[in-house]
């Protein structure tokens, strides 16, 4: 690798959406980034080419036994004009260990970063700078090697492409409702649950649409043995506060690893709120309700940044949480963040990497 970025510029660039319309993905830039892996050469040609359909055999690897990752991180325009990313290493990092569990060669990260930067400098104009949006940035690699054999592809593309977003859920801030995930599973120790890799968001539609049937907007798993220990949210991670103290439930296996989740968790710190990671189970979440103690609720992710959450369904019990309304730590937590992500205040972490 380590060869220069070629760019072929787009000569029919598309007009930018209304910045205060953009939804979550449904907007692409005028390029994307691609790169290419064979056994022989390694991943090379790396190139910023106008973003078009890709063309891939039939046979490729990927749309018969998925094997694919993604990550999702994202660019900000500060008010000075200067452009933000957060914390990119950390997602280059677990991009590599989704890799090393789904059999897809790693990639030098401190290239990728190097590649992110030089997209999103060439799409600079995209960045949009209305309040609560910016360029989601979407990394991911396809098996393309032509085969229908079962095992690792010999051939691979990574790709990047960008998206001017806003808001992931429609609600905005205001507190979503979740239903608490009891026939489904989403992950088991020793499976994938870990890794950002498609099959895992695949195997959690269907539960999505039976949420979605009673009123909700997302999943709660529960552990994929007894059913009884919160995991994660459909696309993000969950924290509670219970009695004063903050908790979100430890990494197992089974869990993403956060790149939120792990920021939020450092500013708790920070701010000397009690903060642990451990098991939380159903039981204790609804006792916690009936006694008073359930203060707050609320997921956290590259794409939601944090989350509220006004009432989880589980079986036939409803749990309200703060009256359906943010709480307060919920809300600074998301001012916070999102002013650090924006360069609206001082990046006292060392976070916000420019580009
Ligand atoms: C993200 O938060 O970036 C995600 O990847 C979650 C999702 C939209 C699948």
């Amino acid at each position: 690798m380590g060869s220069q970025i070629s760019i072929e510029r787009n000569q029919n660039p598309k007009p930018k959406p209304d910045q205060s319309h953009l939804g979550f993905g449904k907007y692409f830039t005028d390029h994307m980034f691609l790169m290419d892996y064979t056994k022989e050469e390694g991943w090379h040609e790396p190139r910023i080419v106008p973003y078009a359909p890709l063309m891939l055999d039939p046979s490729a690897m990927v749309f018969h036994y998925g094997q694919a990752v993604f990550e999702g991180l994202k660019a900000y325009k500060t008010k000075n004009d200067d452009i933000l990313l957060f914390r990119p290493d950390k997602n280059m990092e677990r991009l590599n260990i989704s890799n090393e569990r789904m059999n897809i060669p790693p990639i030098d990260e401190a290239f990728l970063i190097e590649a992110i930067k030089e997209l999103v400098r060439v799409e600079r104009d995209w960045i949009p700078v209305a309040e609560g949006t910016s360029l989601y940035i979407r990394p991911f690699i396809i098996a393309t090697e032509p085969c229908l054999g079962v095992r690792a592809a010999e051939q691979y593309t990574f790709i990047i492409i960008l998206s001017p977003v806003g808001a992931y859920y429609p609600e905005g801030i205001k507190p979503i409702k979740i239903h608490v995930e009891n026939k489904y599973v989403r992950a088991v120790r020793g499976g994938t649950g870990f890794a950002k890799t498609s099959s895992n968001y695949a195997s959690g539609l269907k539960a999505q649409i039976d949420a979605a049937e009673h009123g909700c907007s997302q999943v709660l798993w529960l552990d994929g043995i007894e059913k009884q220990y919160i995991e994660e949210v459909g696309s993000m991670n969950v924290f509670f506060k219970i009695a004063g103290e903050v908790v979100t439930p430890a990494l197992n296996g089974s869990i993403l690893n956060g790149v939120t989740r792990d920021s939020i968790i450092r500013l708790l710190e920070e701010w000397d709120v009690p903060v642990t990671e451990r098991k939380i189970s159903m039981e204790e979440l609804y006792l916690a309700y009936t006694n008073g103690t359930l203060e707050e609720a609320f997921g956290t992710g590259t794409a939601a940044v944090i989350s509220p959450i006004g009432e989880l369904q589980w079986t036939d019990k409803r749990i309200v949480v703060n009256k359906g309304e943010i709480g307060v730590i919920s809300k600074k937590l998301y001012d916070t963040i999102t002013r650090i992500q924006s360069g609206q205040i001082e990046d006292t972490f060392g976070w916000t990497v420019d580009v």
